[in-house]
């Protein structure tokens, strides 16, 4: 059995065990005993600061063996112990002393460095912390319900939609990774009562329309509308809806006739729904997006027997005009399960949508990705569900992700000059285009590693990637101001660094094997590493640096499986960045004596970091 990757762990147990031999009542304490990361590196890689809770603990109860008479004295004991351990039972730590007021200060063992960085070149991927990678097929308890993207039907999706979409997406993807089953829910509104209005305008608009449901648009009718541009045909029927009551009058009809299920109604809800949904799939093909549409209209059948189930536990109370509620502990409004003219809604859909995912799907994590101002509504969506008993807070979990609001460089929320909201094609055709000129740019000073043809694919990736990673290196619950300068600056924390920094490390290993015939594919193949296993000696600080680095991973991983924000893999991704650009700035690696263990070095770190944009739903380049 290998120690657990995370430096987190495994140096926490070690120092669990010297606490244990030298203290045995410790262990009845109930204190914590973790080890972190020192803020600074000069004092150390790793403290434990549990010396200090621990007197206190053993001094009121009176039982502190006799010699120890201060918390630098337990310290130091608990020192003593680890030193005393032979490498089985402590493969990690090293140079322990104590600081202060009775801080446990330590070094991580070289060798298990080197152990982690040819961990990595053998598997040809990082080391996968202990959570990761388990789960099995269906019917075990891993599967979880990821709702995500979600935008509405005949509305254009915006930067809103395009944040739960990019978080949503890296959000799945390190679930996948951890070995979940997860199912990633499109939960389009293709069920509001927007619809009503549209129905209505199309009738008017176009009295001939049929459709057979085939995507040319209509049959043969010759009144086949071209609804090219779903939002201007939205703008037109909201402000006749808006201006003539009559309109809004059998607008609102036609929201309950489509979900009693009217045949005209539906088709022409059914034509609506594929002229969106043509649109929100150029957007995920485009951003490397997959999402499986299950929409709100799904439960439309699924919403009376839910009534009916909190009818018959009580729990619902009839207003003034027929409406269905439902009241949940600490909220002064109800969940709305049917609306006074018999239809449903929002609150109507999530209930039945709830109870699908947590029955059918059998889900035991439940993730929704929406912008903050819906907090409130899925506090009572959670509350109500466990009230009725779907839902158990032991055995479920349930996250809402709130994100904030993207703003414009005025820290308004963030609209094109003319006033309208943005239109997230156009964003991403901006970011594309920026980048292809700065690529040019490059091109022309005679920096280029690519050829011409390559350039739209690499400002794809960089461009996209910039605009993903601007989003998820924050906490998502943070607005932020919305900059093309920013997000696609070569310095600073930005994707465009990172891509850089990635392909610079591969341009080392290329002049490696052209330069001077170290090929670290070629031995990184080999089952013997070519003779010899592909040897890291870490002895230089930066090397030293770089490779207790590439351990960080797996702790990045599991900080993200806690709260599930992506930013930590960005943090670590820059970090990582960061003490690469100092190892090849600091070590010579072609042409030096310890050329083949800096090559690996240099490709270890490249493999991590790709894992990272991977983990992301960034695409990494080779060359720039
Ligand atoms: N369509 C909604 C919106 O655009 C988001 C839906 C989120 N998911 C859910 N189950 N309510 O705001």
């Amino acid at each position: 059995d290998k120690t657990d990757p995370s430096l987190l762990n495994a140096s926490s147990a070690v120092f669990a065990k010297a606490i244990n031999i030298a203290f045995p009542s410790a262990r009845s304490l109930g204190i914590d005993i973790r080890a972190f990361r020192c803020k600074d590196v000069k004092h150390g890689d790793y403290q434990c600061n549990v010396a200090m809770p621990l007197y206190q603990k053993l001094s009121a109860l009176g039982s502190l063996p006799p010699g120890v008479k201060s918390p630098q004295m337990l310290a130091q004991s608990v020192v003593d112990v680890v030193v005393a351990m032979d490498e089985g039972e402590n493969p990690i730590l090293c140079e322990l002393s104590v600081n202060g007021p009775g801080f446990i200060m330590c070094r991580i063992r070289p060798a298990f460095l080197e152990d982690g960085v040819n961990d990595i070149i053998r598997d040809g991927a990082p080391t996968r912390p202990k959570r990761c990678g388990g789960g099995g097929g269906a019917g075990d308890d891993n599967v979880v319900v990821v709702d995500f993207s979600s935008p509405n039907i005949a509305k254009e999706m915006h930067v809103g939609h395009l944040r739960s979409t990019i978080i949503g997406e890296a959000v799945c993807r390190i679930l996948e990774y951890a070995g979940m089953d997860v199912k990633r829910v499109n939960h389009v509104g293709d069920w509001g009562t927007q619809f009503g209005m549209l129905i209505q305008y199309l009738k008017e608009e176009y009295p001939d329309f049929s459709y057979d449901g085939n995507d040319d648009g209509g049959t043969g009718s010759s009144a086949m509308p071209n609804i090219t541009d779903l939002t201007v045909f939205y703008k037109n029927a909201k402000s006749r809806f808006d201006e003539s009551p009559e309109f809004k009058r059998v607008s609102q009809l036609n929201v309950v006739s489509l979900q009693a299920g009217d045949g005209e109604c539906l088709r022409i809800w059914k034509m609506l729904c594929d002229i969106s949904r043509l649109e929100f799939e150029k957007v995920y093909k485009r951003l490397d997006i997959s999402v499986e549409e299950c929409g709100e209209s799904f439960y439309n059948d699924k919403i009376p027997s839910v009534i009916n189930e909190f009818d018959q536990h009580g729990m619902i109370s009839v207003e003034d005009g027929g409406a269905k509620c439902v009241f949940v502990p600490h909220s002064k409004v109800p969940l709305m399960l049917q609306k006074s003219d018999g239809g449903y809604g929002y609150d109507s859909t999530d209930m039945a949508a709830i109870k699908y995912r947590i029955k059918d799907l059998r889900a035991r994590h439940l993730v929704y990705i929406t912008d903050f101002t819906q907090a409130d509504h899925f506090k009572m969506v959670f509350a109500a569900a466990k009230m009725i008993g779907w839902v158990n807070g032991d055995s479920h979990r349930l996250d809402h992700i709130g994100f904030g609001t993207v703003q414009g460089e005025d820290g308004k929320r963030f609209k094109t000059r003319s006033g309208d909201t943005v239109r997230l094609v156009d964003l991403l055709d901006e970011a594309v285009s920026r980048m292809e000129s700065s690529l040019r740019e490059r091109a022309s000073e005679g920096k280029a590693n690519i050829s011409e043809d390559e350039v739209h694919e690499t400002a794809c990736a960089m461009g996209y990637g910039a605009v993903k990673y601007f989003d998820l290196r924050r906490n998502p619950t943070s607005n932020y101001v919305f900059s093309y300068d920013r997000m696609l600056d070569t310095k600073g924390n930005t994707a465009i660094y990172l891509l850089y920094a990635h392909a610079r490390l591969e341009s080392i290993v290329t002049k490696g094997k052209a330069e001077h015939g170290i090929d670290v594919d070629a031995l990184m193949a080999r089952e013997d590493g070519g003779g010899k296993k592909p040897r890291i000696v870490i002895e230089h600080k930066s090397e030293r640096n770089l490779a207790l680095h590439l351990r960080f991973f797996a702790d990045s991983i599991d900080e993200t499986l806690n709260d599930l924000f992506p930013y930590h893999i960005c943090d670590f991704l820059y970090d990582l960045a960061i003490a690469a650009s100092e190892f090849v700035t600091q070590c010579k690696v072609l042409g030096s004596p310890e050329m083949e263990s800096r090559l690996f070095l240099c490709r270890a770190t490249a493999i991590t970091m790709r894992q990272c944009f991977d983990l992301l739903g960034i695409r990494h380049v080779m060359r720039i």
